[in-house]
């Protein structure tokens, strides 16, 4: 089929699989962000959580957990075909068929960044064990390139939080607390992601034009918030039941839009960084290094003296220092 474009974004009806193998060239990916089905029923999901199934949209494909294996590693190996050298991938899965997928990201050149744990609210009810609030999501790179993360797109190196801890740090722990969206009246596809998850992926891992691909669009949540932040997208959604019921809703969006509600990073320079070190300038900082050492000072509050004495940032003074010590 010929694609519905709508900002630029290419949506297809169509399997991801033999869509992607026709549509999309190698190599020329920036970011994939999906959420596969997963392979457990998916049109029973509703009857764990507690909420109203009126607004959930019908037509969800599901697929057979004995086909599983071998549709995660079909995807999964096209995945890889059409993402760039220092490409980035996000796989958001819960833990039934987790196997299946890390076992299908192993039969490829892939490569593991984080297997990043979302917690979310809602959890799915039980009596008689835990109360099961998390996803596991696999980020892998494409190697050959410089893989893209802006590292302070969210928050300043030096930006403390209330609790005078890092904020940047605390942002980029490995554990997500991000809750599901209340959606009171909004027409939706079961399980769909929250915004805020996919505007940190994006943030981090892509840059305003860059091209992302969601294999599985379900309610084109991915679609939503890559136009929103003025990325480019292509995308797949087999059930034509989900894809027309959603697709007029992207015609809405304005590319950007989202740019208004992100916070502004404080961003740190110190006035030498990125500069190249003297000769002169190694000696005495490596002088200084041995002089405050040898005075009690921990290595760590020495390198803080030391930055603000050579107006540089953490990783240059301790990689100086590596060299010349
Ligand atoms: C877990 S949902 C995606 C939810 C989506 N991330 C969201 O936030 O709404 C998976 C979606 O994949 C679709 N799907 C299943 N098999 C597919 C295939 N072979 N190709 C494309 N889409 C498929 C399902 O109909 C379902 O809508």
């Amino acid at each position: 089929m010929d694609p519905i474009d709508i900002h630029g974004c290419y949506f297809y009806n169509e399997d991801c699989i033999t869509g992607a193998r026709e549509h999309i060239p190698d190599d020329s990916i920036d970011l994939i962000i999906t959420d596969p089905p997963y392979g457990i029923n998916g049109g029973q999901l509703h009857l764990h959580y507690n909420r109203n199934e009126k607004h959930v949209l019908d037509g969800y494909i599901e697929v057979p957990s004995s086909e599983y294996p071998t549709f995660s590693i079909n995807w999964i190996k096209e995945a890889e075909r059409i993402l760039k050298p220092g490409g980035s991938i996000y796989i958001i899965s819960g833990y039934t068929n987790l196997f299946h997928i890390l076992n299908a990201l192993h039969q490829t050149e892939l490569r593991e960044i984080n297997h990043i744990i979302w917690k979310y609210n809602f959890g799915v009810f039980t009596r008689k064990k835990y109360v099961s609030s998390h996803y596991h999501i696999l980020y892998y790179e494409k190697p050959g390139e410089s893989r893209t993360f802006n590292v302070e797109s969210r928050y300043g190196l030096n930006e403390k939080n209330p609790n005078g801890g890092s904020s940047n740090y605390r942002d980029r722990e490995d554990v997500w607390e991000i809750p599901r969206e209340y959606k009171p009246r909004r027409l939706k596809n079961k399980n769909e992601l929250p915004d805020d998850l996919l505007v940190k992926m994006m943030q981090y891992s892509s840059n305003e034009g860059d091209l992302v691909c969601d294999f599985f669009l379900g309610g084109f949540s991915t679609a939503r918030v890559a136009i929103g932040l003025n990325r480019k997208l292509i995308g797949f959604e087999l059930s034509s039941q989900i894809f027309w019921a959603k697709i007029d809703e992207m015609k809405s969006i304005i590319p950007g839009e989202l740019f208004h509600d992100l916070r502004k990073p404080e961003l740190f320079r110190r006035e030498n960084q990125g500069k190249s070190w003297s000769s002169e300038d190694l000696i005495l900082l490596a002088e200084r290094f041995i002089q405050l050492t040898e005075e009690g000072t921990s290595k760590k509050d020495t390198i803080g003296i030391l930055q603000h004495e050579f107006k540089r940032g953490y990783w240059s003074i301790e990689r100086a220092l590596k060299k010349n010590i």
